[in-house]
């Protein structure tokens, strides 16, 4: 990949699946890895192939089904065991990578690990080496395509951190991935970690620096954005931002964010934007999770206007509202919203377009019609204006 080209990482069907209430079955993941592949996601993290029976069975039919299109991973702790049984599943996608994690942090190496520093580091090495020489019994796979992500590395020390990423990648390697497991990280400080292993550990050249962003403080878009300006070049994310507790950066806002201010980052990504809004409204349907009606990029109220300033403004050139062309993430329908901050000029246009020609009188008394209606009504919609228009139109 050129290097003003973010890798997008989506990880809707093993992280995102790990939001409560969000879990999908086979037949389920395969249809939203179809919609991924769509979309234009370069690596598509399937599942953890040893968490269960399914997993692993859905990781191997994505595998299967789409291994040509997209690169297909599935996760794995530091564990042989894990490892095997991530190549099982994975072994006859054409593109494939395992993604293996360890936890880096002191909270995590005390009381859930237990484990020293030392220990740490060289699991970590021995199992970066297990997993590429397992993939590499493969003749045609000359570079194993192994991630590594020390866990909670956004609460790790620094030069920890960097000693791990060092050896990682000595050991083989290719995608360090810098998780913010807790959503602890803010920009500046996840700028610093990004900017202190990219200046700090002398092999990180040989590897592509991941971003993997939890939302719990609302900050996994801005923090991936963040370490795009400091060297990151692939982002984790999710579609509608899914994941544990509060979630994963969202897919669809780091795109549009990158694509909008192309001006800002000078980076590009591979996804066809147009298929954002279909991808989320899959997304949705398949997990029962609705998506929040101001949510950015594919929320109902998105592309939504209803100030009549607004309105009059979107009617003379749209860009005076919008920064973005709905087309462009897929999103087609009306996005004037008649409502009772809605002006006369909003109220014309919809007249007209549903086919009336009224004279000024006539549409001044169906305007305000209209707005003691709006004061009873959340929504007008376009066949309550035919009905206020029909009303008088009778009268002359
Ligand atoms: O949040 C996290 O740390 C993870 C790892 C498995 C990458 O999801
Ligand atoms: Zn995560």
């Amino acid at each position: 990949m050129a290097d003003d080209t973010i890798t997008i990482f989506d990880t809707t069907l093993r992280d995102g699946e790990q939001s409560p209430g969000c879990s999908m079955d086979t037949d389920e993941k395969v249809e939203i890895a179809g919609a991924l592949v769509e979309l234009g996601v370069d690596v598509i993290e399937a599942g953890f192939p040893i968490a269960s029976p399914g997993d692993f069975e859905a990781v191997q039919r994505v595998a299967r089904t789409y291994g040509e299109r997209a690169v297909i991973c599935g996760l794995a702790r530091c564990r042989t065991e894990d490892i095997d049984r991530a190549w099982e599943a994975l072994q006859d996608a054409k593109n494939v990578r395992i993604h293996i994690f360890l936890a880096t942090s002191a909270v995590h190496r005390e009381y859930k690990l237990k484990m020293a520093k030392e220990e740490i580091v060289r699991r970590a090495v021995d199992m970066v080496k297990y997993t590429c020489d397992r993939m590499a019994s493969r003749s045609d796979i000359t570079r194993p395509n192994v991630e590594f992500s020390p866990e909670d590395a956004a609460r790790t020390e620094l030069d920890f951190l960097c000693e791990v990423v060092e050896k990682a990648i000595a050991a083989g390697a290719t995608t360090v991935n810098i998780p913010d497991t807790v959503g602890y990280a803010t920009p500046n400080h996840y700028f610093k970690v990004i900017k202190t292993l990219k200046e700090q550990v002398p092999n990180i050249h040989q590897a592509v620096i991941s971003t993997h962003c939890h939302n719990d403080l609302g900050l996994a878009v801005a923090n991936s954005l963040s370490a795009i300006e400091a060297g990151a070049r692939q982002v984790e994310c999710t579609i509608n931002g899914l994941g544990e507790r509060a979630g994963n950066a969202a897919l669809e806002e780091v795109v549009m964010a990158l694509r909008t201010r192309q001006d800002y980052y000078g980076v590009r990504t591979n996804i066809n934007t147009p298929r954002l809004y279909p991808t989320s409204r899959l997304v949705s349907s398949v997990t029962g999770m609705a998506v929040q009606r101001n949510k950015a990029i594919v929320g109902q109220n998105a592309f939504a206007h209803e100030a009549g300033i607004h309105q009059h403004g979107m009617l003379q050139n749209r860009t005076t509202y919008e920064i973005m062309r709905p087309q462009d993430v897929g999103f087609v329908g009306t996005n004037l919203v008649l409502g009772k901050h809605s002006g006369r000029h909003a109220l014309r246009d919809r007249v007209q377009s549903l086919g009336y020609q009224l004279d000024e009188e006539t549409l001044q008394k169906v305007f305000d019609d209209f707005i003691a209606l709006a004061d009873k009504k959340k929504e007008i919609y376009d066949a309550d204006i035919s009905a206020l228009v029909e009303n008088r139109s009778h009268e002359t």
